[in-house]
């Protein structure tokens, strides 16, 4: 016991890097072994070997007593003694240096071990951000390009029937058309909002307008796909003048009915009031409902609840709560089974005067 103390002394008084030798040649005071090795866990990639060349743990065969080195129930290395006869009472002691020599290598080595996490993480860290970069750069760059030429589909797809009467078949394949490019449209400006809204570019554009206006443009846009689906949509609107970003406010609501077409049996029913100083919009479907433990779920990014993956990319609630947010606005969802409502609250002045 009395060597014990001794080590435990020396080597605290000791934090260079031969502590590794001077380590296995105070247990050879108390220990018989031939060959000694300390490994650390990766990714630290230190390792000491005394009178053989350092391979990994596994590769080390024949007699052997091996412990771990562990701070704070975490193991950080392993020392191994490779020898021919120990005794039980070699083990023992072992056992007990094994604890002591944790203890030291941890004063004196676990600053360098954590130096090296740090400074790998940072690196790490550096190369994730410009790739976040890159992709936020790609991403927006992308929509642009794809934005022009889909506008123009849509705005020929409203020509064509100007140019001369369309027979039954040609109107119907226009609105094909119609309904697949402003999918597309939706699509794309889900992933320019997106990395927008991760990059943190996503500027407001205050002004004042009639939220009445805002609904019915949302509406008119979206008619093909209420013709489409046969839905009987109804409206009780009263309008009010509200402060906010015109082009989002309509997104907001663009984002919810969207989806209540998509859901939706038979019926919609939107309904637009003021109450106290804040816009109120509801926008109610009939259709499958989204059970309770989902509500949180749903406005997070990509989360697409059963089989609803088809051609959508599940970010038009996250944007959509994005968009509530900037405004000092609230979103809310309440649904049973054939009754879905989504509310939004969008303060009438923002931002709010003192
Ligand atoms: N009115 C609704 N009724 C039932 N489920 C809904 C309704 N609105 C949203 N959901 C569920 O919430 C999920 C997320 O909606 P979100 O609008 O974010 O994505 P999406 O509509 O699937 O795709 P995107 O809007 O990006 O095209 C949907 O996939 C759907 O499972
Ligand atoms: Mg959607």
């Amino acid at each position: 016991m009395k060597e014990l103390k001794y080590i435990k002394e020396f080597f605290l008084i000791n934090n260079s890097e031969q502590a590794g030798d001077e380590i296995f040649d105070l247990l050879k005071k108390i220990i018989p072994f031939e060959e000694g090795y300390i490994f650390y866990v990766p990714p630290v990639k230190l390792k000491y070997s005394y009178n053989a060349k350092a391979k990994t743990p596994q590769d080390i065969e024949g007699n052997c007593l091996r412990g771990d080195l562990i701070y704070r129930t975490v193991k950080f290395g392993e020392i191994i003694l490779k020898g021919e006869n120990f005794t039980e009472k070699d083990e023992e002691l072992f056992d007990l240096c094994t604890s002591i020599i944790s203890d030291v290598i941890k004063n004196i080595e676990i600053l360098d071990i954590i130096n090296l996490h740090s400074k790998s993480l940072a690196k790490i860290n550096g190369k994730l951000r410009k790739a976040e970069e890159i992709k936020t750069n790609f991403l927006s760059h992308v929509s642009h390009e794809l934005r022009t030429p889909l506008n123009s589909i849509l705005g020929f797809t409203e020509l064509v029937g100007l140019a001369g009467e369309l027979n039954g078949k040609q109107s119907e394949y226009i609105n094909d058309i119609k309904i697949a490019g402003l999918r597309l449209l939706e699509m794309v400006n889900e992933i320019l909002d997106m990395s927008k809204i991760e990059a943190g570019s996503m500027t407001l554009n205050l002004r004042e307008f009639e939220t009445e206006t805002a609904v019915y443009e949302v509406l008119n846009t979206l008619k093909p796909l209420i013709l489409n689906k046969n839905i009987n949509l109804k409206t009780e609107i009263k309008n009010c003048t509200i402060k906010a970003d015109y082009q989002k406010f309509q997104q907001i609501l663009f984002n919810l009915l969207s989806n209540a077409i998509k859901y939706a049996k038979k019926e919609i029913l939107i309904k637009l009031k003021q109450e106290d100083n804040f816009a109120v919009i509801s926008v109610n479907d009939d259709g499958k409902g989204i059970s309770e433990e989902n509500y949180e779920k749903i406005f997070e990014k990509f989360e697409q609840l059963g089989e609803s993956k088809n051609s959508s990319t599940g970010l038009g609630l996250t944007i959509t709560k994005e968009l509530v947010k900037m405004h000092n606005g609230e979103i809310s969802v309440k649904s049973v089974p054939e009754e879905t409502t989504f509310t939004v609250k969008i303060p009438i002045n923002f931002p709010p005067s003192l």
